[in-house]
C-alpha cells in the first residue's frame, strides 16, 4: 500500500504529498483549461489547474512558428466573456494571441501549478473520487522514480488538447538521413534554411505555411502531398471564407454549401489538379464533420507553388536512401538537406488517464460532437471536438455550468457531511487546496 507523509507542508522528496482539491482539477493550462477555469469563476467554484510546462498556453508559446497568425477572424477565437482588444487586427499574430491569453488569466485570477506533469489519473471507486498524480518531470521513467504529488478531487477536467504530442511517422531509412530532421512543432523560422533543399512532409495548414515561410527565406522547399487535400482561400471577396460558410449554413444544407465553396474556391484559386493537388471526393465541411480533417486556408503557399518556388511531390515517401536521398512511391528520387515533419499531432490522454469508458484508444471522447464533453463519475473533456478555439470555448461554458450546479448541490450536502469525512480516509497526509 502507498505510504504518504506530509509534514507541515514540506515534502520529503522520497515520499508523496497528497492534496485534497475542493473543486475540479483541470489538466492543462492552454486555451481550453483556462477557458474552463474562467467560467468556473463565474459560478464561484474553486479549482486547481495543473500544467506540465512553465507557462500558459505552452503550445502557442513554445511549439509554434514565428510567422503564425490565427487563421480565423478574431471574433471566432475569443474566450468566453473576454473580447480581443479593439486595436488587434482581424487575424491576430501569435504574439498578440499569447498576450491576450496572459491578460485573460490575469483578469480571471487564474494561477496554474506550473511544471506539474500529470502522469496518471484514475477513479478510486472506494472513495468515489479521482486521484491525479503529478511530477515535475515530463519524461515517464523519471516520473515514476521522482517525487510525486497526488491530487484528490471530485471532478476531473481533461484539457490537454488535440496537439499534446507530435505525430511522427515511421519512415524506412529516416534514421540514416544525415541532414536535420525536425517536427513542425520545433520549427521557428526559415532563416536557418536559406539556400537549403528542404522536404516538408505533410500538407495540412502547418505543412503549407512552413513551406511558404521557407520559400520566403530563400530555401528550396518541396512538399509531400501523399493523398488529397481541400485548399480554400482564407477570404473570398474580402470576406472570411469561414464566416461565409457559417452564414450560408443558416439557410442551405451542408452539401450545397460545400458545392458553393468549391465553386468559389475554383474561381479564386483555379484548378489545383494542375499543381499536383487533388481534392478529396467529400466536400470540405462534410470532411471536417465526418473525419475532423481541417481544410487548408491558403495565405500565399499556392502562389509560390504556381511560381515554382515551392515544389509539390504528389506521392508518399517510399523510403530514405543513403545519407540524403528520398525515394517516393511514384518512383522519383530527390536529394534533400533537411526534412520537416508537418505530419500533425495526437492526444496524449491514453498515456496518463486510466479510463476506457469515455475516451477511446486515440485519446478522444468516444461520443461524437456535441456529446463528447461529459463522461460519468465527474469526468469532462474540453477542446477535443476538432473545432479549434471556438469549440473549446463552447465546451468550457457547458462544463462550468454543469460543475457549477453540481458543486452548489454538493456543497449544501457537505455542510452536513464535512470534508473531513473524505480526509479521514487519508489520515494526516492530506492538505487542502483550492
Ligand atoms: C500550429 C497550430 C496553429 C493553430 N492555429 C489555430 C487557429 O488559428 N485557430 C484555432 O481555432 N485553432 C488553432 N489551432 C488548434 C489549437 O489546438 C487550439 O487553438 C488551441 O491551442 C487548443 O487549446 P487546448 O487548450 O485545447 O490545447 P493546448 O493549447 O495544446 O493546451 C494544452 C495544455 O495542456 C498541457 N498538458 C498536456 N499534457 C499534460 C499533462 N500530462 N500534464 C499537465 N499538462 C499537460 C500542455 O502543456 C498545454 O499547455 C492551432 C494548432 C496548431 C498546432
Ligand atoms: N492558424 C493557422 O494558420 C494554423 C497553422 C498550422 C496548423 N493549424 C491547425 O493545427 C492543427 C494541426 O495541423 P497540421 O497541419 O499540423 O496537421 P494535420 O492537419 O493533421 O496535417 C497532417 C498532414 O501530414 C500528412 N502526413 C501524415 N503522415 C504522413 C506521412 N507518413 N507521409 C506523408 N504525409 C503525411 C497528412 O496527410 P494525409 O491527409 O494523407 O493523412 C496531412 O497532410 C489543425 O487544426 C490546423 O488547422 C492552424
Amino acid at each position: 500500500m502507498q505510504k504518504f507523509e506530509f509534514i507541515q507542508g514540506v515534502q520529503n522528496s522520497a515520499c508523496h504529498r497528497c492534496i485534497w482539491v475542493n473543486g475540479p482539477v483541470i489538466v492543462g493550462a492552454g486555451p481550453s483549461g483556462l477557458g474552463t477555469a474562467a467560467c468556473l469563476r463565474e459560478y464561484g467554484v474553486p479549482f486547481v489547474v495543473l500544467e506540465r510546462a512553465d507557462c500558459l498556453a505552452s503550445l502557442w508559446q513554445n511549439r509554434t512558428y514565428d510567422r503564425l497568425k490565427l487563421h480565423l477572424p478574431k471574433r471566432f477565437c475569443e474566450f468566453p466573456n473576454f473580447p480581443f482588444p479593439d486595436d488587434y487586427p482581424e487575424y491576430p499574430t501569435r504574439r498578440q494571441f499569447i498576450d491576450y491569453i496572459e491578460s485573460y488569466a490575469d483578469h480571471f485570477d487564474i494561477h496554474p501549478n506550473f511544471r506539474e506533469c500529470v502522469h496518471s489519473a484514475h477513479y478510486d471507486a472506494t472513495l468515489g473520487l479521482w486521484r491525479v498524480r503529478t511530477t515535475a518531470a515530463t519524461d515517464s521513467a523519471a516520473a515514476r522514480s521522482g517525487p510525486q504529488v497526488e491530487y484528490i478531487c471530485r471532478w476531473l477536467v481533461v484539457a490537454t488538447g488535440e496537439n499534446a504530442a507530435c505525430a511522427v511517422p515511421e519512415i524506412e531509412g529516416l534514421r540514416d538521413f544525415q541532414g536535420q530532421v525536425l517536427h513542425a512543432a520545433d520549427y521557428k523560422s526559415g532563416e536557418k534554411f536559406s539556400g537549403k533543399r528542404v522536404l516538408v512532409v505533410g500538407c495540412g495548414n502547418s505543412g503549407m505555411e512552413v513551406s511558404l515561410d521557407l520559400s520566403n527565406h530563400n530555401a528550396h522547399p518541396s512538399i509531400v502531398i501523399r493523398s488529397s487535400v481541400h485548399v480554400l482561400p482564407r477570404e473570398i471577396l474580402g470576406k472570411s471564407t469561414f464566416e461565409l460558410a457559417i452564414f450560408l449554413m443558416k439557410w442551405l444544407p451542408l452539401w450545397l454549401v460545400d458545392k458553393l465553396l468549391l465553386i468559389l474556391a475554383w474561381l479564386v484559386l483555379g484548378n489545383l489538379e494542375k499543381l499536383g493537388i487533388k481534392r478529396p471526393s467529400m466536400g470540405p465541411l462534410e470532411l471536417k464533420n465526418m473525419k475532423g480533417k481541417t481544410p487548408v486556408l491558403d495565405i500565399g503557399a499556392l502562389g509560390k507553388i504556381r511560381s515554382g518556388s515551392i515544389k509539390v511531390v504528389p506521392a508518399g515517401i517510399k523510403h530514405f536512401v543513403g545519407s540524403n536521398q528520398v525515394e517516393f512511391v511514384n518512383g522519383s528520387q530527390l536529394e534533400f538537406d533537411s526534412v520537416i515533419l508537418a505530419t500533425g499531432y495526437k492526444s496524449n490522454v491514453p498515456s496518463w488517464l486510466q479510463e476506457s469508458e469515455f475516451f477511446n484508444k486515440n485519446g478522444y471522447p468516444k461520443s461524437p460532437f456535441p456529446n463528447g464533453w461529459k463522461g460519468s463519475r465527474g469526468l469532462y473533456a474540453v477542446g477535443f471536438t476538432k473545432r479549434g478555439l471556438s469549440g473549446a470555448s463552447s465546451d468550457a461554458v457547458r462544463i462550468a455550468a454543469d460543475i457549477g450546479s453540481l458543486w452548489k448541490q454538493e456543497t449544501k450536502q457537505q455542510q452536513k457531511k464535512t470534508v473531513s469525512s473524505y480526509v479521514s480516509c487519508h489520515g494526516r497526509c492530506i492538505s487542502q487546496q483550492f
